[in-house]
Formats: structure tokens, sequence, C-alpha cells
């Protein structure tokens, strides 16, 4: 094994109730490197933590440090200590008591000699001279000189974050766990707070395993970046790494702000998304659905006409040193970050180099509409096609107001008005009914693509303006470019709105 590093989780995973929340994670850390694990809520990442820390068993699997295994061991005979979600310091005592908590209890071996001459180890207490210095030198690195005698319940947040960094730090630990220091503090403190941890991780030189689901926070002060889903790890890397390369639109979309798109490959390094053929620099089997990643910077907004499709701006946002842009292209929305400034309703075209697109395999388990939209009658727009479907799954309890509305009203009888909510619409491919009548289905389309897999058939349907393609399975035999009519039972259409609820809030 590799002696630089430090921890190693082996094939760890935990259950509670028969729910896997740590998946088989494998991971090596070096030492003194700053890792960071990111994630969604309730993605595991608290819970990965606890079991280094000891705090709790892993199910199954390993977690080795410096080469040994220590899933048995206690949490205070580990060397490593935690700074908790939510610090919990002793509010009835000072700094000073509470930075030096940890020492007081603590116990180091002396070698004496017994009354028989022998020599014994023996276990004592740190010397008050030992404490007072351990306890000044943490509240030195934190910037915290001189505030011992204050009461914890009157500092600040961030001192009080410090105080608890401070008393982790002080046991002098081979390895600090930081579960979402800062998520109590505000932006500006926050910022400061991060440049400070930065520098105390450079001056202490110990291993940093951070926890945060702030992605700016994990690219700016990590080494390596853990993206994690559903408890397992879905992409390890630097931060440039995961910026530049995401292994998946998960990643993307969660690391930085990106252009999300279902592409799907046209043709050698051809690939099709916002209604325009791009050319990219990966290559995928022909009628491929994949995702496609452009980031707003890398969006050349020209002249209409001049690139691979034109748009409408719709809305600008000065950042400082560039402008954000919002611009329309057909139903989607292009997010591009130029210096040059731009009139909102201006037509531009839109262009991204070849490297700039990032091309993704896509598990193909089912139809993903990213595009999609609710409309005022409270159906679902895929592509230029509507359907209707369920309002309701997206607040438990609700009811719509009345049928071929799109107002959603809540338990306790908030109203949401959702028309023109921008949504990902999802649709299993065997919910997906293929029809000759034409006039059976909500939309039309030729059949671009099939293949017999074992006991059925599965088809891309591409519709007659070429906007959208319905995958579907089907015991039935069709022939290519057929015309078949497409429908989706309302209940099959899985809704998940790009924005909060809230933001609908309706005026009663
Ligand atoms: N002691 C427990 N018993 C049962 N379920 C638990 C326990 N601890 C955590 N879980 C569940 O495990 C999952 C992961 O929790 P965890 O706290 O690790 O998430 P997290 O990524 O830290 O989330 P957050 O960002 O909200 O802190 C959650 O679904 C949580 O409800
Ligand atoms: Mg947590």
């Amino acid at each position: 094994m590799d002696n630089n590093c430090i921890i190693s989780l082996r094939h760890v995973s935990k259950v509670f109730d028969g729910v896997t929340v740590v998946d088989d994670f494998n991971l090596d850390i070096k030492k003194g490197e700053f890792v960071t694990i990111l994630g969604p809520s309730g993605c595991g990442k608290t819970t990965t933590l606890r079991m280094i820390a000891g705090f709790q068993n892993p199910t199954s699997g390993e977690i080795l440090l410096n080469g040994e295994d220590i899933s048995k061991l206690p949490p205070y005979k580990r060397p490593v200590n935690t700074v908790f979600q939510r610090y919990a310091l002793f509010p009835y005592l000072n700094v000073y008591d509470n930075v030096a908590f940890g020492l007081k209890l603590k116990r180091i071996p002396v070698q004496t000699k017994n009354r028989k001459g022998e020599t014994v180890t023996k276990m004592v207490k740190l010397s008050q001279k030992t404490i007072d210095e351990k306890v000044a030198r943490a509240l030195s690195i934190v910037d915290l000189d001189e505030m011992e005698e204050r009461d914890v319940s009157t500092l600040s947040g961030g001192q009080q974050q410090r105080v608890a960094i401070a008393r982790a730090i002080v046991l002098e630990p081979q390895v600090l766990l930081l579960d979402e220091p800062l998520s109590a503090l505000d932006r500006k403190m926050r910022k400061d707070m991060q440049i400070e941890l930065k520098e105390m991780h450079r001056k202490l030189g110990i291993t940093f395993i951070y926890v945060t689901h702030d992605q700016e926070e994990a690219l700016t002060m990590s080494d390596t970046i853990i993206v994690m889903k559903d408890g397992h790890i879905e992409q390890v890397g630097t931060p440039e790494d995961i910026y530049n390369e995401p292994v998946s639109a998960y990643v993307a979309d969660f690391i930085g702000e990106s252009n999300i798109y279902n592409g799907t490959m046209v043709g050698k390094k051809k690939v099709r998304f916002l209604g325009g053929v791009f050319n990219c620099v990966d290559d995928f089997p022909l009628n491929e659905k994949v995702d496609v990643v452009v980031r707003p910077e890398d969006v050349v907004l020209g002249n209409p006409g001049k690139g691979v499709v034109d748009g409408v701006i719709e809305n600008k946002v000065f950042q400082g040193v560039h402008y954000s842009f919002s611009v329309a292209v057909g139903k989607a929305e292009v997010i591009a970050r130029d210096t040059h400034d731009r009139a909102v309703g201006s037509k531009v075209s839109v262009h991204v180099a070849k490297d700039n697109i990032q091309v993704m395999h896509r598990d193909n388990l089912e139809n993903e509409y990213r595009d999609a939209c609710i409309t005022g009658e409270g159906q679902v727009m895929i592509g230029e096609d509507s359907f209707p479907c369920d309002l309701t799954q997206l607040l438990k309890g609700s009811h719509v107001e009345e049928e071929g509305s799109s107002i959603l009203v809540s338990k306790d009888g908030k109203r949401y008005d959702l028309k023109d909510a921008e949504v990902i619409a999802r649709v299993a491919f065997d919910q997906v009914n293929m029809s000759d009548d034409l006039e059976t289905g909500k939309a039309q389309g030729r059949i671009v693509f099939s293949v017999y897999i074992g006991d059925h058939y599965h088809y891309i349907i591409r519709t007659l303006d070429e906007e959208e393609d319905y995958e579907a399975d089907s015991p039935y035999e069709w022939l290519n470019s057929d015309v078949v009519s497409v429908d989706i039972p309302a209940k099959a259409i899985r809704l998940q709105l790009k924005k909060p609820l809230e933001d609908y809030e309706a005026e009663d």
C-alpha cells in the first residue's frame, strides 16, 4: 500500500434499517491532503465522516489508518478530531475552558521508576503550563488570541466557529474532520473563514477531510474533491478535473453553473442539441442519447446567423467582471457569460468550440426531458407537444384548483401557479405507447431507430419537426421510418421543478 496514504476506506457500507446510505465506498486519502466530500443533503456525507471518526461502525468494509484497520477502535483512541455540523460548544464555559476541555482529560504515557527501581509507564495528566501553552497556540492559529476569558455566548457566530476549530486542533490530531463547519455563517464570513481554514491547513500540515454541499467552497479549498450521490462516489478528482471533465450530468450540475442538454449523436463527432448540430471531440455510436454540458463562459455569442443556432437575449445580469446572459434558443435556455454588453431583446447566434462541448454517456433508463415546461392548462409541454400530467406529485397532499388549470393548491390552502414553470419530465420507456392511429396520441413522429432486446423492441421515435425524441419499449414490431403517434398516461410522467415551488406562490 501507498506509504503516503493516511486513511483508506475499503468497500465501506452503512445500512440503517435496511436502507443502504453509504454504498461500497472506496477511497485513499494522502497525508496532508485537503479532501472535500461534496454532495446534496442526505447523500451520506456525515455518515461517512462519522465512520471515519468512529462514532458509527461500518456495516461492512474496513477503514485503515496508516495501513491498519481501525474499524473496531473507539473514537477517543483515533488520532482524528471532528468539528461537527452543528458545533457544540459548552455555553457556560469561557473560550479557554472550551478549548482546554479535551486537554484536561488527556493522559500521556510517562516512563518512571517504581520503588523497586523498575522502569514503568504511568499515564499522567498534562501540566497546567503545557495546557496553557497548547491553548494559546491553538487560539493564535484561529486568530482568537487574547480572547481566553470571553464567555462563548458573547461571541459572534464566526468566532464561535473558530473556538470549535481550536478545540479540535488543540489535541493535535493527524486528521481533522470538518462537517459543514461554515454552514451557519453568512456569505461574507464564510468567505473569510474559508481563507482562514485554508491557511490553517497549510500551517498545521495535517490532513483535512471537509464536508460541504457548497460547490464553490469545495472548488476553492480542496486538493481533491469527492462528489457523492446516493451513498456512492460519483467522481473523485482535483477541482480542475471535476469542473472541466465531469463524468456525468449529475456532477456537472453540482459543480458550477452549467448548461445541460439532452443530445443525440447524429454523425461522427457530431451531436445535436438546442436544435442544431455541433461538432464535438467525443465519439459515441450513432443515435446514442447523450448528455451535453457547456459552461456559460464557453458559449460564444455572435451576430445572428454566424453560429450554429440563433437565439434572443431574454435577460442579463452584470456580475462585476462580465455579464451573464440568458439566451432563449427555441424553448431552451442558454446561459452565456461575456464581457461584451448586449441589449435584452437582441438577436444573437450561439456557437461553442468543439473542445468546450462535453458529451457524456447517459445511463439510458428512461426518457428525460430537461426543457419541459407546464402550460396554462396544467399540461406538460415536451418539444412542441403537450401531455396531460399529474401536477399534484410536486406537493404532497395538494390538489389542482380545477380541471385544466395550472394552479396547485396545498393542503393548507397556499396557491402556486405553475404556468410556464420549467420542469424536467421523466417517462419510463415502457410507458410510452405507440399507435398507427395518428389521432390517438398527443405527438407524432417517425421511427428512426429500432432494436430487438430479448423480449421486446426498443424504438426511438423522432417528432416530425425533429425537435424531440421519444424512446419506447414495445412488444410489437414496427418498421423503421414508420410514422406513429405517441401517447403517455398522465400518471407515468414524473415531474421535477427546476426552481423551488415557493417561487410560484400565487397571489390570492
Ligand atoms: N442514525 C441513523 N438512523 C437512520 N438513518 C440515518 C441515521 N443517520 C443518517 N441516516 C440517514 O442516512 C442518510 C444519509 O445521512 P447523512 O447525515 O449522512 O447525510 P448528509 O449527506 O450528511 O446530509 P446533510 O447535507 O443534510 O447533512 C439520510 O437519509 C439519513 O436520514
Ligand atoms: Mg450532514
